[in-house]
């Protein structure tokens, strides 16, 4: 396809990160405990405690992405910095961290896109059942007000919960101890879900301006052939995997396949009276969405083999015969961490979302994991994701020329982060922090030649492509 790369005036080149895994300062100045904090760890590999010390080097974070030029910055506001314990008292010097952060970002031209919840629910939130428990809505809406107070003259852009399908399909990608039974999973989900609806409802009564929305990973889902049984098989896992979490945000509603799965399985959450009207009510004003790679699946052969990877995943959930195979897609390529690369299911991947929901979509995540190297002369040659890159914002500009109204592009990560379990080795930023995985050095912010890259590219709105 020759088609020219053309990206809108205005749009939103950005980056993101998320607090737990760029903050650091787990315990410092009132934070309380998330459980990212207190995740048992692999063995070999950073936790979050320091990460990239972010809470000490903001200033300094926000002047390179100034540099960079970016338009937009999306992070995450870390829960139990702002309310140490989830739900009670607020800790006024989370509170000002984040408006310091906001701050230094608009005076550097950046427009700043908050997630609320990025994976870190408050320990002790957690202890009290986490989100199987009913009053972790209530928590959640607290919390939301409080941002909203806080914060709401400031925020053009809010995205509710990071990642929610994966966080109820990959629960073993995020250090958990010991992995929920599914009827757990999927009452966590539909609270969620609640959760999410009186937050956007909520931003649209205090601010009617403000732009709200979900935040889930969606991938275009293959066939493994053109054989019919693989094509279902295909269908299944993505109502299950994906749909769900869009439908029920923007249409107020369980996906007929879906809650039909649950059922036969007896895993169907409780519904209380009230939250069908509440998940109607509440309307996103936009897709954000989180795109790594596509999955390729194929029909289960029902002898227990079935498998679902995320890839990378340390902890493989078992599938369920009848409803799908995770397959190796042939025609990709791969990561140093075994993640396809298609920049084309990124196509794809926005063409489906825009024909099913009809919004205007952010890519809020998208990058590479890559094991870079330092040059003795304090060089990053990370020409591999700039490779990765270009062929993806290519893609993205044929989604815009498809008529997808993408209104702007967060690669993952604007700075080096820890990885959810592969520590801080396996790099995503287009800046690099001076650290290894034990041994914390000096923390210097290092720019990649992705850095001087993508600054030609936000400079010539995506011309050079
Ligand atoms: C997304 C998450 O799942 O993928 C991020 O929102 C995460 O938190 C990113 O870091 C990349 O995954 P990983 O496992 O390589 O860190």
């Amino acid at each position: 396809n020759n088609k020219e790369a053309k990206f809108p005036a205005d749009f939103l080149w950005g980056a993101s990160t998320s607090a737990y895994q760029f903050e650091g300062a787990y315990n410092e100045d009132g934070k309380g405990l998330s459980v990212m904090d207190i995740a048992p760890h692999p063995e070999d590999v950073a936790d979050f405690k320091v990460a990239s010390d972010h809470y000490h080097h903001y200033q300094e974070d926000v002047q390179m992405m100034k540099e960079l030029g970016l338009k937009a910055y999306r992070f995450s506001i870390s829960w139990s910095r702002v309310i140490p314990d989830g739900k009670g008292d607020i800790n006024p010097a989370g509170i000002e961290f984040y408006h310091n952060l906001i701050d230094e970002l608009k005076a550097s031209n950046i427009e700043p896109i908050v997630t609320m919840y990025h994976f870190d629910l408050p320990a002790a939130l957690q202890e009290e059942g986490g989100w199987e428990n009913r009053a972790t809505i209530d928590a959640f809406t607290k919390y939301a007000k409080l941002l909203f107070e806080e914060y709401g003259e400031k925020i053009k852009y809010w995205l509710v919960i990071n990642e929610q399908n994966v966080m109820i399909n990959h629960p073993g990608a995020l250090n958990r101890d010991e992995i929920p039974s599914k009827k757990s999973l999927y009452q966590q989900c539909h609270n969620m879900f609640v959760a999410q609806a009186k937050a956007m409802i909520l931003c649209h009564k205090m601010y009617p301006e403000a732009l709200i929305g979900p935040a889930p990973n969606i991938m275009a889902v293959y066939p493994a052939t053109c054989n019919p049984a693989d094509s279902i098989a295909a269908n299944n896992w993505a109502s299950i995997r994906c749909w769900l979490y869009l439908d029920v945000a923007v249409y107020g509603k369980y996906t007929d396949l879906v809650w039909q799965y649950l059922v036969d399985r007896e895993i169907e959450p409780e519904i209380y009276a009230g939250d069908l009207e509440l998940l109607a009510e509440a309307k996103p004003d936009y897709i954000a969405m989180n795109y790594y790679a596509t999955a390729t699946v194929g029909a289960s052969k029902g002898d227990g083999s079935d498998l679902s990877a995320r890839g990378g995943d340390q902890q493989i959930m078992l599938g369920e015969n009848g409803v799908y195979r995770a397959e190796q897609n042939s025609y990709l390529d791969s990561t140093d961490f075994v993640w396809a690369i298609d920049p084309i299911g990124l196509r794809l991947t926005l063409r489906k979302i825009n024909e099913r929901y009809h919004l205007p979509i952010l890519i809020t995540e998208n990058g590479l994991g890559a094991k870079d190297i330092l040059t003795e002369d304090g060089k990053i040659h990370d020409d591999y994701r700039i490779d990765f890159f270009n062929k993806h914002f290519k893609q993205a500009a044929l989604a815009i020329a498809d008529g997808v109204n993408l209104i702007g592009y967060c690669p993952w990560s604007a700075v080096d982060l820890i990885s959810t379990h592969q520590g801080c080795s396996k790099r995503y930023g287009f800046i690099y922090v001076n650290r290894d995985e034990f041994d914390l050095k000096d923390m210097r912010r290092m720019k990649k030649d992705s850095f001087y890259w993508y600054q030609k590219v936000i400079e010539s709105n995506g011309k050079i492509l």
